[in-house]
């Protein structure tokens, strides 16, 4: 009989696996077998492409509504891979300068690409067209978006979420999660501001997020990025491009994409000497400028005046149109 000509290389993964599947008492022929029946791995099967496109459907016939949920889902999927990288840096047992600030560069990266294509919306997306399908979309907003909620809270200590005006109740360092929570930024934004009360669009969020919110934060308390980053060698804290970096995340995501999304918000719902109120019903033109909400997540790498001054050369460029000063 005729030896069969295997290449050696063949013959060593043969040996790789049976030692792999024999660790966990597994039979390699029975596996073996198994691949004669398995077919190929095809492309919209593993990306689950008829899935995904089926999941666009608009509520109205205004074909520019598909561009506009086409965008938040990309939005979206882009806050799932900045999350995954956060959750890394949260399960990593141990954190070197290198792998932290691989991260870090890595959901700057994503967010960059987030604001550059913030455009689209303007290319794609007829303000006249918008202004007649948002009525069928009342009361959800963007506000409603859990994921961009999370990404806050795997950034930073949760302390710096809550709304300035309530920081200082929070002073003494053994208050609970659940205590900050109900003050945290973002539900004050959503009062409605003639009743004084929570708007149906706050109310619906909090109903079907509230407890995986609380549970998040808790298991970011002391593995968000932020707290991650005070536990490094203070060597490394103090590595210029590391804390470059971190600053760099802190104004991507605090003020360039706030902003990105506020010039739309202003474009597309401002008509005339009043604003159009917007679907989440906040008070938009005050809760959206990153100026007035001072979100930021590394306070300690800031001077005080950088602090002061949150937004304002991106206000000043970008919506008053006025370039800085040449030194
Ligand atoms: C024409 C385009 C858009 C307009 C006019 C608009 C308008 C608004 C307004 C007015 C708010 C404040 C909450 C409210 O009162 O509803 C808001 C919040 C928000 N929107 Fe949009 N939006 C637009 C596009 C987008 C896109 C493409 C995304 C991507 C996911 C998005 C995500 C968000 C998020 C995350 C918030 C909460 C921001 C915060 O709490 O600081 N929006 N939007």
């Amino acid at each position: 009989m005729d030896k069969p000509d295997f290449d050696p290389k063949v013959i060593n993964n043969l040996k790789l696996l049976a030692e792999k599947y024999a660790a966990d008492g597994q039979d390699l022929n029975v596996h073996l077998e198994g691949l004669l029946h398995t077919s190929y791995t095809k492309y919209w099967d593993y990306i689950h492409l008829d899935t995904l496109l089926s999941l666009q459907k608009p509520k109205t016939e205004h074909a520019d509504e598909m561009i506009f949920i086409v965008y938040h889902q990309i939005t979206e999927l882009y806050f799932k891979m900045v999350l995954h990288e956060l959750k890394q840096l949260k399960e990593s047992e141990k954190v070197d300068a290198d792998f932290f600030i691989k991260k870090v560069n890595r959901v700057n990266w994503y967010f960059g690409q987030l604001i550059e294509s913030f455009d689209i919306i303007s290319v794609g997306l007829e303000q006249d067209q918008f202004l007649k399908f948002r009525s069928a979309l009342h009361p959800a907003s963007g506000f409603q978006s859990v994921q961009y909620r999370l990404v806050e809270i795997a950034s930073t200590d949760f302390i710096n979420l809550v709304s300035p005006a309530s920081k200082d109740k929070f002073e003494d360092e053994y208050a609970t999660i659940e205590e900050m929570y109900e003050e945290i930024y973002w539900k004050k934004g959503a009062i409605d501001t003639h009743t004084g009360k929570k708007t149906l669009t706050l109310r619906l969020f909090e109903e079907k997020y509230t407890n995986l919110l609380i549970r998040m934060a808790n298991e970011y308390k002391f593995k968000n990025l932020y707290s991650v980053y005070k536990r490094l060698p203070s060597d490394v804290q103090k590595d210029a491009q590391l804390i470059a970096s971190m600053k760099k995340f802190d104004t991507l995501v605090n003020i360039n994409w706030p902003l990105a999304h506020y010039k739309y918000a202003v474009r597309y719902l401002h008509k005339g000497p009043q604003d159009v109120a917007s679907t989440g019903g906040t008070n938009w033109q005050k809760y959206l400028p990153p100026r007035f909400q001072k979100q930021i997540f590394f306070p300690s790498l800031y001077a005080l005046e950088e602090i002061e001054n949150w937004g304002k050369s991106w206000v000043e460029t970008e919506v008053l149109n006025k370039r800085p000063a040449m030194s």
